[in-house]
């Protein structure tokens, strides 16, 4: 076609290269190149219109940090208390949100359900280019939606999108999902690097100009970045990812970046038959059907923001078939496992070389913080050497390489959970004791090094388990 150009975009930074590169001599990153074409005629003036509606009117001047005004933020709470936990107390008015996930994870679910709960008070536009207006009815249906104040638009068209936008006037325009979306002015099909940045940008700006919540719906690829541009992160005020394996059906929001509030806060939610229903007490969750009285099962107790979280660790250790013994890791990291197993297996002198080993963490949970180390060690020996971890002790404490055990942040609030969901002992590093003791209502075991641990094994009542 006359006036089209193929050219390559780095999906990573956005850098545009008339050749495919396997790396992307702008920001470094491999195999991020993806197709795309432009409109010759169009670029220009597409690139002119772009760049007025970026200039401001008139000159900038830098300001003296004195004279800075506080802006007013204006929250308005979604009405989901573990969503509203994620976005700092609610959605911002004139802020822009990404919500990404894999397909089927609930995101339509929840924006639905939060559609209902905000039309209580504001005006909410849900504009879906991805199911028709029946679909959406069906769902909302079975969720219970009353839809006060709830409009639905079911197109793709950006500049027929903004103008129902213009004459909608919602408070919270919901866009589901950002790959469907596409623009006359730009000729490459929609889902493509360059649309979906220019449309987004088009949302983005109304947004700020008009004061409006935009909820961004993003779907992730299989490496679980967003899909097309990873500049729509740098570009929007906060990116929340949705998170939990299809089969179980716990899921948990992530703030991945967050301009008005904490990234480090999660939400916990459940699939249910009438939608997500949030999860106040995920601790006493995770820990439903533990097995007694059986090796290879060690607690503990992960901080997620300002929120202890009780999870349980699965370690099996047996005999390896293979030259190469294989390692599997299910929610602790990969290299971090394979950490613990050379620490134990040079400072205990425990044979994991001879072995396979497989751990998992119980419902998904994803185990980031090295305060776990202890925990996954407990488990590994004790499924090792077949002796158990007592049903009433969890293990909080970072393993250091000479197998010593260091202290970690917030032990307090860690070990008040665990007494809470009837834990009677807890092991912790001796170093966070040093300073000042803690009244836990439970008995704390202070360990300096990993030595101490093996003695806290008991042998496994195998009558008790038939
Ligand atoms: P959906 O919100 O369509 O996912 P996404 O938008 O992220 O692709 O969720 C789809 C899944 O959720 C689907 O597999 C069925 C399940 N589901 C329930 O279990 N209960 C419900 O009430 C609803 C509406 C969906
Ligand atoms: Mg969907």
């Amino acid at each position: 076609m006359k006036g089209l150009k193929t050219i390559y975009v780095c999906s990573e930074c956005g850098y545009r290269s008339p050749k495919w590169m396997g790396k992307c001599t702008a920001c470094g990153a491999w195999n991020s190149f993806v197709e795309d074409v432009l409109e010759e005629e169009k670029k220009t003036s597409a690139g002119a219109a772009r760049h007025a509606l970026t200039a401001r009117s008139g000159e900038q001047r830098a300001t003296p940090y004195q004279e800075l005004e506080m802006p007013s933020y204006i929250r308005t709470a979604t009405g989901l208390a573990e969503l509203d936990r994620v976005l700092g107390g609610g959605l911002v008015l004139g802020s822009v949100v990404l919500l990404s996930g894999e397909p089927g994870i609930g995101k339509s679910t929840l924006l639905m359900q939060i559609s209902d709960i905000l039309g209580a008070h504001r005006r909410v536009l849900y504009i879906s280019g991805e199911e028709s207006s029946g679909q959406l009815k069906l769902r909302a249906q079975r969720l219970g939606v009353r839809g006060d104040n709830l409009s639905i638009l079911t197109e793709t068209n950006i500049e027929k999108i903004l103008a129902e936008v213009d004459r909608v006037k919602p408070d919270v325009a919901i866009v589901d999902s950002i790959q469907t979306i596409y623009s006359d002015s730009i000729a490459s099909t929609a889902g493509a690097v360059t649309q979906v940045r220019e449309t987004a940008l088009a949302l983005i700006n109304k947004a700020k100009a008009d004061n409006i919540s935009v909820i961004l719906v993003g779907h992730v690829n299989k490496e679980g970045s967003i899909a097309g541009p990873k500049i729509l992160e740098h570009m929007v005020d906060a990116v929340l990812y949705f998170e939990g394996e299809r089969q179980q059906t716990y899921r948990i929001i992530r703030a991945i970046k967050n301009r008005y509030g904490s990234t480090n806060e999660i939400g916990v939610f459940e699939m249910t038959d009438e939608g997500l229903c949030e999860v106040q007490n995920p601790s006493e969750m995770l820990l439903a059907g533990r097995p007694q009285n059986t090796s290879g099962n060690c607690a503990v107790c992960t901080m997620e923001g300002t929120r202890p979280l009780i999870a349980e660790i699965q370690a099996l250790v047996s005999a390896t078939a293979f030259p190469a013994p294989r390692r599997t890791s299910n929610g602790i990291d990969y290299n971090r496992l394979c950490l613990i197993l050379a620490v134990l297996e040079k400072r205990l002198g425990l044979r994991f070389s001879a072995n396979d080993v497989y751990i998992n963490v119980i419902g998904g949970m994803r185990l980031d913080e090295p305060a776990s180390d202890l925990a996954v060690a407990m488990a590994l020996i004790s499924s090792l050497t077949d002796r158990a971890v007592p049903d009433d002790l969890i293990a909080i404490g970072e393993l250091g390489l000479s197998g010593e055990c260091r202290a970690v942040s917030g032990l307090e609030y860690r070990v008040k959970e665990a007494a809470r969901l009837g834990f009677r002992r807890a092991v912790v590093p001796c170093r966070n004791l040093e300073k000042r003791q803690l009244k836990a209502g439970i008995e704390l075991i202070p360990i300096k090094s990993i030595f101490e641990i093996l003695k806290l094994l008991s042998p496994i009542d195998k009558k008790e388990m038939q």
